[in-house]
């Protein structure tokens, strides 16, 4: 790893792009140091959800959400030193979907990063994604921080490799959102030693940043937004002064700070899943996903997609939310309050999503 000292660990936080426009579906995130000239950026790109329709045929609007992302990740300025990929590349799992999914990202100037999702892993359990983008979890230093990326959307053996008759019905059951078929996410034993042993090395002042799918909090479980044993891996983080976990997967603006760890989601580039109001300790609220692509502005396809700017300053995430064709939001970590809080969302009478569409 690298060497760090204390200068270069100030804060994490987020700028840049905002200069091209409200229209990146992408996450830019700077890590700033106190000497400003070891300041550094990556880019965030997730839930793709490439999918094939037959022959050389894909949906086209989720090919499009990713070349929009991939287009505007090459005009960023700064350069980020490497883009994240934050999974959910294909919708099921599938070689054309993979292939494609490849193809539009190779287009990317600079390094890329994968994590797995659930869409991409379930039909062979990572095998073909494996050969494209390497190791399903690993972790690497950059410029005075440990990265680390966890495969967080396994199950148990039980549900993975007893309970379907094929791999093609496997990966269906936990493709859908809400789908009672489906098995919680978790880490798992194995990654969560490996875990411990590649944290065991890392001095507790440097920053830890950490790159999963599914959220490693527990929010909703009907839908999946879970990860079972996600207080395991919170407490092998908690020795570190500062932790920043950012996931995909939820389609959707969430935030939270537990202890000394700050959670951040990133914005799909295919389509938006309901905001937390719908779910969040109302179970009479949930929407029944009869149509599949429900979402909070049915008229709108591309409703509450956008990109976030996060900034991670002093282990406290600031997050600046620009979606399209619709209000920004920001949601900032509140001193007082000693949490983050999204300063529209509180406004009753400014909440820009009626809850009326459920
Ligand atoms: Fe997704
Ligand atoms: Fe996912």
């Amino acid at each position: 790893m690298n060497t760090i000292n204390n200068s270069r660990r100030n804060f994490i936080k987020n700028t840049g792009a905002l200069a091209l426009g409200a229209t990146l579906p992408i996450s830019l995130v700077e890590l700033a140091f106190a000497d400003s000239s070891e300041n550094f950026t990556f880019a965030y790109i997730s839930d793709a959800h490439i999918q094939h329709i037959k022959d050389n045929r894909f949906v086209r609007n989720w090919d499009r959400g990713l070349i929009r992302a991939v287009a505007e990740a090459n005009l960023l300025t700064p350069k980020p030193d490497f883009v994240m990929f934050g999974g959910d590349l294909a919708q099921l799992g599938s070689k054309p979907e993979l292939d494609h999914g490849a193809e539009i990202l190779s287009a990317l100037h600079g390094e890329v990063r994968y994590v797995m999702g659930e869409h991409d892993y379930y039909l062979d359990l990572g095998e073909y994604w494996q050969k494209l983008f390497g190791p399903q979890y690993y972790s690497f230093d950059h410029k005075g921080v440990h990265f680390v990326v966890l495969n967080s959307i396994k199950t148990f053996d039980d549900w993975t490799f007893k309970r379907w008759p094929t791999a093609e019905q496997r990966m269906l059951e936990m493709a859908g959102l809400d789908n009672p078929n489906g098995s919680p996410f978790m880490v798992g034993d194995e990654q969560r030693l490996w875990l411990k042993n590649d944290l065991d090395k890392i001095k507790k002042d440097t920053p830890v940043v950490v790159f999963s799918h599914s959220p490693l909090q527990k929010i909703y479980k009907g839908w999946n937004f879970w990860t079972e044993d996600a207080e395991q891996v919170q407490a092998l983080l908690k020795p570190f002064d500062k932790v920043s976990v950012i996931y995909g997967h939820v389609h959707q603006i969430q935030y939270n700070q537990i202890g000394n760890i700050s959670f951040n989601s990133v914005m799909a580039t295919s389509w938006p899943w309901p905001y937390p109001q719908s779910y969040a300790q109302a179970e009479q609220y949930l929407p029944k996903l009869t149509v599949p692509m429900n979402r909070a502005d049915p008229f709108f396809e591309r409703d509450a997609t956008g990109w976030q700017f996060i900034n991670i300053a002093n282990g406290n995430a600031d997050l600046n939310f620009t979606l399209y064709d619709n209000s920004s939001r920001i949601v900032r970590y509140n001193k007082k309050l000693k949490r983050p809080e999204d300063a529209v969302y509180q406004d009753e009478k400014a909440r820009i999503i009626p809850q009326t569409h459920y």
